[in-house]
């Protein structure tokens, strides 16, 4: 089972956008170029979401502290974040991001 996120359209490379997924989990959408990235949203060293931070290619910059996380596999790659973060499997499929059953 699939579980729709939201409208390809509404992601923007560069700007992550945070959507409720699963269970009230509060999720993160990344564009790179044609490729979709999801994962946990919020920072794993504080409380900041990280779709507030900026994103530059692939990597993701917590807003807070400076922090910064590798979207494609949750990597914490820049301190102070040492925890890295929850992925998850998602594609695009008819303009929509859909993400895969856990
Ligand atoms: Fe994200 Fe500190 S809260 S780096």
């Amino acid at each position: 089972m699939t579980v729709r996120l939201c409208q390809w359209s509404d992601v923007l490379e560069g700007i992550p956008l945070r959507v409720v997924g699963p269970r009230s989990r509060q999720l993160a959408v990344f564009r790179v170029g044609e490729e979709v990235y999801v994962t946990e949203a919020a920072c794993t060293h504080g409380r900041a979401w990280l779709t507030e931070g900026g994103q530059q290619g692939h990597h993701v910059h917590c807003p807070l502290h400076g922090g910064v996380f590798d979207v494609r596999t949750g990597a914490s790659v820049s301190p102070p974040c040492t925890v890295a973060l929850r992925t998850y499997r998602a594609r695009v499929e008819a303009g929509f991001v859909n993400l895969a059953a856990e």
